[in-house]
């Protein structure tokens, strides 16, 4: 049996806390979740009283305490309905959740660069968690300043953490990516919007650096079924396929594998 599947469980978490974390972002922590849980694997969370949203959403885990007692951290920004109904749902309340989701992925690398972009901390934090002893440092970049605790978590990881904000309200003003071309690492790791992921793979190609991207895409199964969440791939660094399911074989890939071409003209 796929050991992904043997890991996976159906639980019925209640929200057990909840804190603001940036502009429209929420920490929930929500238990019981016993399951282990690697960096950039996700679950499927679904939305309390709404029967008219059926699908659960795919969302990250931000933190982890597995075994008995256990419980996950996830972080939710609004995009529409859904995200915007859990937001918005006060502790105490169960929730359905299914997971941990995706391909754990290792990582080479001895001084590996993490870049998060905006709502990308969800995915990164937990990597630079799980990997502190090679993280050379971390990269956060989001529109404007979150609230101080992201920021405090940040710090207490331990490694170097580098801040930008688009309007500069905090660290340096601009994109986090043009931070990156002076970083000295052998990997970077990104978790971001795809305009972000696409800027990392630029310039890190052009320096000869591996790179790997977290990557998005609308999703209805989350275990490669509905093949909704497929992104284009270059056939020959992808064993000959032409699209990868982002739920089932990422949602971490080797930039280099993403066809930027049709990713960029089919929106994802
Ligand atoms: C592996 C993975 C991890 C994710 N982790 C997080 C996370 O930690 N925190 C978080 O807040 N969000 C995360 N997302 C995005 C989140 O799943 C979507 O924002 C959410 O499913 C949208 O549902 P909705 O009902 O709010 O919006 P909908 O009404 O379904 O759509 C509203 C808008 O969001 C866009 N959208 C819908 N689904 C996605 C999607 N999967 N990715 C990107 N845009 C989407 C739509 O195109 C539309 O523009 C993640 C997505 C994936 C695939
Ligand atoms: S979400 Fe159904 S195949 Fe990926």
């Amino acid at each position: 049996m796929d050991p992904r599947k043997k890991n996976r469980g159906l639980y019925e978490c209640e929200i057990t806390e909840k804190r603001r974390l940036g502009p429209g972002v929420f920490e929930m922590t929500l238990a019981p979740f016993t399951a282990d849980v690697r960096a950039f694997q996700f679950a499927m969370v679904g939305i309390p009283g709404r029967g008219d949203l059926l699908l659960k959403r795919p969302l990250c885990l931000f933190d982890t305490t597995p075994g008995k007692e256990g419980e996950i951290k996830i972080l939710v920004k609004a995009a529409g309905e859904g995200t915007k109904a859990l937001k918005a749902t006060p502790v105490g309340t169960r929730v359905e959740v299914a997971g941990p989701f995706g391909e754990p992925r290792d990582i080479p690398g001895e001084h590996i660069a993490v870049v998060a972009g905006g709502i990308g901390v969800a995915g990164s934090y937990l990597f630079a968690k799980q990997n502190a002893q090679r993280i050379s440092a971390v990269y956060f970049g989001s529109t404007t300043r979150w609230d101080d605790e992201i920021y405090k978590l940040l710090e207490e990881l331990g490694t170097p953490a580098r801040i930008a904000t688009d309007d500069g309200t905090l660290g340096r003003h601009g994109p986090i990516t043009e931070l990156l071309t002076e970083a000295d690492c052998d990997a970077v790791v990104a978790c971001g919007p795809p305009a972000m992921l696409e800027r990392v793979y630029k310039i890190t190609a052009g320096a000869g650096i591996r790179a790997y991207g977290s990557f998005e895409a609308r999703m209805a199964c989350g275990v490669g079924a509905c093949r909704g969440c497929a992104i284009p791939a270059k056939p020959e660094k992808a064993s000959g396929k032409e699209y990868l399911m982002v739920c089932e074989d990422g949602p971490v890939f080797a930039m280099d594998v993403i066809d930027w071409e049709r990713y960029r003209a089919a929106g994802i």
